[in-house]
């Protein structure tokens, strides 16, 4: 039997990290996960995720704002892998705080990193980049070639972390790598973001508990995935011979409008009748469209989604309907 490997991920409490410690658990990997003090002390709320893997995995308190507290993990645990996703991931907020977004953010990273050059220099290193690095989109489909527009504080800090995972790769040799990801959505989602909001609101609405649901901007289009299919792409980029970056989504594309549409259809009910509009939810600055081309992922990683935007929408709406009863 081979060694068994050692996988870290920041922000594991999230809706990614969550998947992927089911998928490295099932790769047979010792999995730790780093979170902060305060979602320790409410472990009911914070922790509900992976509250079903809690005696399978460890849990490390560090604070991604404390580069003494990432040294001393990366030392005791000496990953094989570490998966980057900790950050303030919420678009909207970022225009609210863009101080606290940039400094998790980017200081997170470039803690990781550097933690990983000077005392563990042969881990493998995901970052979760983003989408929202293209903002302003400068081409119809997205690729690892496209030029970034950012249109938030959070879509510049993404592409600090990008430039700085590739620029540890380049200068010190590190197998450091960002995928690119697109919306990916799952009964697990925050409720902030758009798709959980309709799919929970729709379900209360059903229940009877709320009356009418508040949207801001609902011609934004988005390429959404399930995040079970995007977490597996992460783990495939750190498996390759060479440390590259990679775009992963559908190359599908669909309106706010769209999946409203769909999800109170799903609960049996016309979506015309609960929607309002709310101007404070629009954006200073929006990111319109975004539509990716996976190609090169599909070439190299062979990598493909599984789940199309009905199966995702439906299965969204329908644990809602039981969760919320
Ligand atoms: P999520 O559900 O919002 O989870 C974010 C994680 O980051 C949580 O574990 C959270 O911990 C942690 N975190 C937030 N602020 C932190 C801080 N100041 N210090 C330490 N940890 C902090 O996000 P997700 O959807 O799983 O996304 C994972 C990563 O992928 C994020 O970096 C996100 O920006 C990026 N991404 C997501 C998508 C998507 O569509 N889901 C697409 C592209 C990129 P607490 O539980 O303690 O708050
Ligand atoms: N959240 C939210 N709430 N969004 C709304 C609403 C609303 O009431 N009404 C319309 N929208 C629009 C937003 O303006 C945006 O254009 C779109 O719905 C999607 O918003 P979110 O679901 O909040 O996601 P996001 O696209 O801004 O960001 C997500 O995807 C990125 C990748 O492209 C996050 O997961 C980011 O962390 C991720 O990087």
């Amino acid at each position: 039997m081979g060694k068994i490997k050692k996988a870290l991920i920041t922000g594991i409490t999230g809706q990614d990290g969550s998947y992927l410690s089911e998928l490295l658990l099932k790769k047979n990997y010792k999995v730790y996960g780093i979170v902060r003090r305060v979602a320790l002390e409410d472990e009911t709320h914070r922790l509900w995720r992976i509250k079903h893997l809690l005696n399978k995995i460890e849990i490390k308190s560090a604070s991604l704002e404390s580069y003494a507290s990432i040294v001393k993990i990366i030392q005791q645990v000496r990953p094989d892998e570490i998966y980057h996703l900790g950050a303030q991931s919420f678009v909207a907020y970022s225009f609210e705080d863009e101080f606290s977004t940039l400094n998790t953010n980017i200081n997170g990273t470039h803690y990781i990193l550097s933690a990983i050059k000077d005392f563990s220099p042969k881990t493998k290193f995901y970052f979760a980049g983003s989408s929202e690095m293209f903002g302003k989109v400068q081409k119809s489909r997205q690729d690892e070639n496209t030029r970034f527009y950012p249109r938030s504080a959070y879509g510049i800090s993404k592409v600090a972390g990008f430039e700085l995972t590739r620029n540890y790769r380049e200068a010190y040799n590190i197998f450091a790598c960002t995928g690119i990801l697109f919306n990916h959505e799952s009964p697990r989602r925050g409720f902030e973001f758009v798709t959980r909001k309709i799919s929970s609101s729709v379900a209360k609405i059903k229940h009877g508990k709320q009356n009418y649901l508040y949207l801001g901007n609902i011609n934004a289009k988005r390429d959404w995935g399930h995040a079970r299919d995007y977490v597996k792409a992460m783990w495939l980029m750190l498996q390759q011979k060479k440390p590259l970056d990679f775009v992963i989504g559908t190359g599908k594309m669909h309106s706010v409008k769209d999946f409203a549409k769909l999800a109170f259809s799903t609960a049996g009910l016309n979506y015309k009748k609960y929607i309002r509009f709310n101007k404070k939810l629009l954006r200073p600055a929006e990111v319109e469209t975004l539509r990716a081309n996976y190609n090169k992922a599909n070439k190299l990683l062979k990598w493909k989604p599984t789940v199309k935007f009905n199966q995702l929408v439906k299965e969204m709406v329908l644990e809602d309907i039981k969760f919320f009863k």
